[in-house]
């Protein structure tokens, strides 16, 4: 992968008006940090490790990962499924009521390993979907069953696939879906791995 060289100088003089290469992922892709934001390999990046700026606020899904979606739920009703939009869009000020709610129902440990801290949110990218029922049960129904192995036909990936919590820092989530685009959705499902492996990077709270 070929990388634009950044002169420490620079890096450490300028203002954070263009993007900086803050790292070199352990599959080779750089880390490029811009205005609070971080992408690897093209993809935008919220995890543990790498958060959003609290202002960020894209007011909704983004108009690819609708039409992408609408793509997959006509392509699942064909075949007698339905497909519907839980969650999607989340601002900062409302992981952050979640986030809270969720501390105090079952303990601070607890939640962070099913409830992103507010900016760690992959929903305030406008890029990530909770299907149907959010439940544990939706990956034995038809529907979770078929996101599962279609998804990626439409751009999406299973963010948080089971047994890869130490990768992604979350708990199996059979709903949850992120808009990477067809063509890299297609490598990662071939890959069997998740976004955190496929690319080579950590997700943890420093
Ligand atoms: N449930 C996911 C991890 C979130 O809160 O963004
Ligand atoms: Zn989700």
């Amino acid at each position: 992968i070929p990388s634009k060289p950044v002169h420490p100088t620079e890096a450490t003089t300028r203002a954070s008006t263009g993007p900086q290469i803050i790292g070199i992922s352990s599959k080779g892709y750089d880390i490029v940090e811009e205005n609070g934001f971080t992408h690897v390999n093209g993809i935008l990046i919220a995890n543990k490790t790498y958060s959003l700026p609290a202002s960020y606020n894209p007011g909704g899904l983004f108009s690819s990962c609708i039409s992408a979606f609408n793509e997959m739920k006509a392509a699942a009703s064909a075949e007698g499924l339905d497909l519907y939009i839980s969650s999607g869009f989340r601002s900062y000020a409302v992981q952050d009521s979640l986030y809270k709610r969720y501390c105090s129902r079952d303990s601070k440990a607890a939640a962070d390993r099913y409830s992103a801290r507010p900016g760690y949110s992959e929903h305030q990218t406008g890029l990530a979907i909770d299907l149907n029922t959010i439940t544990y049960s939706f990956a034995d129904t038809p529907e979770g069953k078929w996101v599962e192995e279609n998804c990626w036909q439409y751009g999406f990936i299973l963010r948080y696939p089971q047994d890869k919590e130490q990768q992604t820092g979350y708990r199996y989530e059979p709903w949850h879906i992120r808009y990477v685009g067809k063509e890299v959705a297609a490598d990662i499902f071939s890959s069997g791995l998740c976004l955190e492996e496929y690319l080579g990077i950590t997700s943890a709270y420093q």
